[in-house]
């Protein structure tokens, strides 16, 4: 082909667009130059055929033939678009609205997502796991041994010798170095399970969120306590503070329990701190390296080599944070869809 007859083709498909009377005719000269079995892309395969003295202006015309080509559809396009009627049904103007309910989210889900949005903002992704769990991820995998009281069956919902309700977010932790290498940032939302009596704060069936930093760089209880005290700022308010108290948890060591400085009194002691200015919020530490060596043992390599990776776990209740946060004095009304109770807490 030569140069002559590629600028015939050119003008050409410029009348075609001119000509075509809606945008099905449009469509078809768009298939009929550019589809995939149309010309330009078959004149491009043939450019080996082409001289090559001729071949680089040949190329450029092609190339400018496509941008014009493809502009002048979309122009015409839009000219069809802007031309077409709208349809337009008849609209009484004089009926009232009708009213929307906004719908609420529950404080659970709240306490939830404001937490996951101030963790993301330190680099912690979610991470998820199933509510039903194995002995291992639950229990052994976290350093708690066979005759520990938690595995009781009067504490645990078991469903088999093996599989249970998990009793804590935790077992994600495992689940997550199972699958990842180091380093790992995260938190974990989600149901956990306990055979507790209801009460005004105790459920079978409630929420937490872990959240679990490993990694080879070093990771100090300073860390720890620097994390959960820009979480306390966050999620409370910035006069909330944060304390630790020395606990034992099997998966951690040094483990802490944590507590927020009351927001209610600021400190000073006030009934729901129960005078003490200080509310008990969360479990945390130092992940045991007895945790790693059972991680290994379950990934078949050593991407968690105790003497290499180090990092910190913390694991709280959701509905005490949202009842503490939003002064809720019963555990039972976050469950009771009660919505003279629900539609309160805008
Ligand atoms: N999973 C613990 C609990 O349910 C809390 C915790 C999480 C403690 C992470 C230490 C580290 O009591």
């Amino acid at each position: 082909m030569t140069l002559a007859e590629l600028d015939a083709l050119h003008e050409r498909s410029a009348g075609e667009v001119a000509a075509a009377a809606d945008a099905a005719a449009l469509e078809q000269v768009r298939v009929r130059y550019l589809g995939r079995n149309g010309l330009i892309p078959a004149i491009v395969k043939q450019m080996k055929d082409v001289p090559p003295a001729e071949r680089p202006e040949f190329g450029k015309r092609v190339q400018a033939w496509r941008t014009a080509l493809e502009t002048a559809l979309a122009e015409q396009q839009q000219a069809f678009a802007a031309a077409a009627p709208v349809d337009t049904p008849a609209f009484d103007h004089t009926l009232p609205g009708r009213w929307q309910s906004l719908g609420k989210m529950h404080p659970v889900s709240r306490v939830i997502e404001e937490t996951a949005a101030i963790f993301a903002r330190l680099g912690f992704t979610v991470a998820d796991g199933p509510d039903i769990e194995t002995r291992f991820n639950n229990f052994t995998a976290l350093n708690t041994p066979a005759h520990h009281p938690s595995m009781d069956a009067s504490d645990t919902f078991w469903l088999t010798d093996d599989l249970l309700l998990r009793t804590q977010t935790s077992p994600v932790q495992i689940r997550m170095m199972t699958q990842h290498r180091p380093p790992v940032r995260i938190i974990t939302p989600g149901r956990t399970y306990r055979r507790d009596t209801t009460d005004a704060t105790h459920s079978a069936n409630f929420h937490q969120v872990e959240g679990l930093y490993v990694d080879t760089k070093p990771v100090s209880l300073a860390d720890l306590k620097s994390t959960l005290a820009h979480f306390a700022k966050a999620m409370m308010g910035p006069d909330a503070g944060v304390r630790f108290r020395p606990h034992f948890f099997p998966f951690t060591e040094p483990s802490v329990e944590v507590d927020f400085s009351c927001h209610v009194c600021g400190g000073k002691g006030c009934r729901v701190c129960k005078m003490s200015g200080w509310i008990e919020i969360a479990g945390a530490g130092i992940v045991d390296p007895r945790v790693y060596e059972h991680v290994n043992r379950a990934r078949g390599d050593d991407a968690y080599d105790p003497s290499k990776v180090n990092g910190f776990a913390f694991g709280f209740g959701v509905e005490r944070v949202a009842m503490i946060k939003y002064g809720i004095p019963d555990i039972r009304w976050l469950y009771e869809s009660d919505i003279r109770f629900l539609s309160q807490l805008a």
